[in-house]
């Protein structure tokens, strides 16, 4: 992802400068160094519409009040300052009660151009992480909706909104993005269905509502930039300050993380071993491992180790037309509970969160929001932290490896906990807040390093359960596994030209359980991707090729089901089945699928 044109300028004249030793051998995962194919230039056709692959959001049956906030048509934006409009709370509304909100970003674009990362912030709350899509002659069209309900309190009150997208249009790279962002309000049909609430009421509204405060952890304007945080290695925290009232008695710090340039395809890097033994030049290293550590005052409150998010130029460009990767268009975020730790921060004063991402290497863009829950019946809440543990990571590994010829393995897990008390008006209410990571990675190379094969697993487990007494309030749990298979293969054909094989299966699979009181709700995700394809590069260009993708999204949750098994060939839909509704009878959520859509589990490559 080309998010750094200085990034640009140095890849192109370490490309230039490669001596005659390794000139066969190219950079393994390719970055969005490569443009679109334009295979065909007939410019006359109609838009192709790209997509990714969600659940539609359920909505109330009222009808919304649209508005648009922003339109903007980003050609050379480039180390520009964000574009910023003004935002005023839906006023002429028929109704001020909502219970939803929905945010689309919609956009054209036509020609050829990179995938360029973006952010929209309002009031410095990032609310959409995104990528593009890339564009082709004959132009595309793609729209992201994303359920935005969760930061109500905000869109209620006036403020500035800002969208980054860097791009840079020149003769080669000619796509312009023609973007509009609309926000839908949609008037809740009772008034127990303000902010979406009505299925998780709790007697302490900050384990069932939308946050009463939302504070930016983001850089502040003017920037010729997006307002996050760059983390160019492993020792360049980022931090920023921050004050909340002082009558909070629940945070929840969510977290946004995209990666780029050297770490785009971090799990993919190679053991920096390896690159010195062979000499390699032009391949990212300090092995496939990353995290993202964050710290209050300098204390570790928690972690993120991130989906394997593939942008729309990564691996084969043309995986990624008209489906593309999972999570491209909306990137995940990640939730940090901050409660047990509250009894820090409520004094009034300045305190700071810091970011920092083990093994980084240039370009991590990280920032966050703090969502507070304040407590209407008195001014000041107090609190203790009783427990808190971040033991160091385990790590274990193993390189072997002889010239280009190797298999490497990294096993790395992690366990953070915390504990403390609130007491509020809600009485004394005790939080526990526990994660539990492993990883790992079995990397094979060959054919003079120009083969990779990646077989990755990512496993989370994390808990919030908050108890009165010996009553537990609210038990929020959250599994995940991120499974990412990779198998990419690259000749040399000379005169400039790469021909390269490349396969991959990734997956979001998710399952969250919410017992608050007598209300409990359970939902499970499981979102496969697969892909075959291969291309023929000149000088950074896609000039023929073919990509395959075939994906399976499957949801079960209280408030709706959803089935879709969609794939694509060749800008062109295969198939494309889709079953709404929940099937009466069907297997509970919590039934184990313990890795079952795995389809290489019998076949080490070890
Ligand atoms: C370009 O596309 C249009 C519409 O699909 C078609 O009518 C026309 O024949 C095409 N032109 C060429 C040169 O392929
Ligand atoms: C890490 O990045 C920071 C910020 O650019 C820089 O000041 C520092 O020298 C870098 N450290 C290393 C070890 O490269
Ligand atoms: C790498 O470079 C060093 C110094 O130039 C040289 O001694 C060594 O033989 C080279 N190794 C390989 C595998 O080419
Ligand atoms: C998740 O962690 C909890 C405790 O932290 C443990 O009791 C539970 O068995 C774990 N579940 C899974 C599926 O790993
Ligand atoms: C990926 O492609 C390689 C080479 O064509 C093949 O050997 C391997 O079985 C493929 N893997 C999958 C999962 O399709
Ligand atoms: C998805 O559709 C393809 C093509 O129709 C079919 O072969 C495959 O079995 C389907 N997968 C699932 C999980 O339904
Ligand atoms: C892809 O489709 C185009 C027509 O839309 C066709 O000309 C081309 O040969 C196809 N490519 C492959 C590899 O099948």
């Amino acid at each position: 992802m080309a998010s750094s044109l200085s990034f640009l300028l140095l890849i192109l004249l370490s490309l230039s400068s490669l001596s005659a030793a390794n000139v066969h051998r190219t950079k393994l995962l390719r970055s969005s160094l490569i443009s679109g194919p334009e295979l065909r230039t007939n410019s006359t056709g109609s838009p192709t519409r790209f997509f990714e692959v969600a659940r539609p959001i359920k909505l109330p049956k009222t009808k919304p009040c649209s508005y648009l906030a922003l339109q903007h048509d980003f050609a050379r934006t480039y180390g520009k300052p964000p574009v910023l409009a003004k935002y005023t709370p839906p006023s002429t509304c028929y109704s001020q009660r909502f219970s939803k909100i929905v945010l689309e970003w919609s956009a054209t674009s036509k020609g050829r151009q990179f995938d360029r990362i973006f952010g929209v912030w309002l009031g410095g709350v990032e609310l959409l992480r995104s990528c593009t899509a890339e564009p082709r002659a004959t132009g595309i069209v793609w729209t992201v909706k994303k359920d935005i309900t969760r930061y109500y309190s905000l869109l209620v009150k006036s403020g500035t909104l800002a969208v980054s997208l860097g791009n840079v249009v020149d003769r080669t790279y000619t796509g312009v993005y023609h973007v509009k962002i609309k926000f839908h309000f949609y008037p809740a049909e009772d008034e127990h269905l303000v902010g979406d609430v009505g299925n998780s009421r709790n007697s302490v509204p900050g384990y069932g509502s939308n946050a009463d405060l939302i504070l930016p952890i983001s850089r502040n304007l003017p920037l010729n930039d997006g307002l996050w945080f760059e983390i160019e290695n492993a020792t360049d925290p980022e931090t920023k300050e921050f004050r909340v009232p002082l009558n909070v008695y629940r945070a929840v710090l969510e977290v946004y993380v995209s990666f780029h340039e050297n770490d785009e395809f971090w799990y993919g890097n190679l053991p920096s071993e390896y690159i010195e033994a062979n000499n390699l030049t032009g391949f990212a290293g300090n092995g496939p491992f990353r995290e993202v550590l964050v710290s209050l005052d300098g204390a570790v409150v928690g972690a993120v180790w991130p989906f394997t998010v593939v942008y729309t130029g990564g691996i084969n460009p043309l995986f990624w037309r008209p489906i593309t990767g999972v999570g491209s268009f909306d990137l995940p975020t990640y939730d940090i509970e901050i409660t047990p730790f509250l009894a820090k921060i409520l004094d009034g004063k300045l305190h700071e969160f810091g970011f920092s991402v083990t093994n980084a290497l240039n370009v991590w863009l990280i920032d966050a929001n703090l969502h507070l829950w304040l407590d209407d019946k008195s001014t000041k809440t107090a609190g203790k932290l009783l427990t808190s543990n971040c033991l160091p990571l385990a790590v274990s590994s193993a390189l072997d490896f002889k010239g280009f010829d190797g298999k490497f393995l990294t096993g790395v897990s992690r366990s953070i906990s915390s504990s403390g008390w609130v007491k509020s008006s809600y009485g004394k209410i005790m939080t526990t807040w526990k994660q539990e990571f492993k990883y790992s990675n079995i990397m094979a190379m060959g054919n003079h390093a120009n083969l990779q094969i990646i077989k990755q697993l990512i496993h989370s487990n994390e808990s919030v359960v908050a108890k009165k007494g010996s009553s537990t309030l609210a038990s929020i749990r959250v599994y995940r596994d991120f499974p990412f298979y990779l198998y990419s293969n690259s000749v040399d054909q000379g005169k400039d030209t790469t021909f390269s094989t490349d396969n991959f299966t990734m997956a979001f699979n998710e399952r969250r359980h919410r017992d608050s009181g007598s209300m409990r709700s359970s939902s499970s995700l499981s979102n496969v991707q697969n892909g075959q394809g291969y291309m023929t590069v000149k000088k950074h260009l896609v000039v023929s090729g073919l990509g395959s993708t075939q994906q399976v999204y499957k949801y079960d949750g209280s408030e709706l089901c959803y089935f879709r098994n969609v794939s694509s060939s060749n800008y062109t839909i295969l198939n494309d089945d889709i079953v709404k509704g929940c099937k009466k009878g069907a297997e509970p959520h919590h039934a184990s699928r313990s890795n079952r859509w795995w389809p290489f589990r019998t076949r080490g490559l070890i």
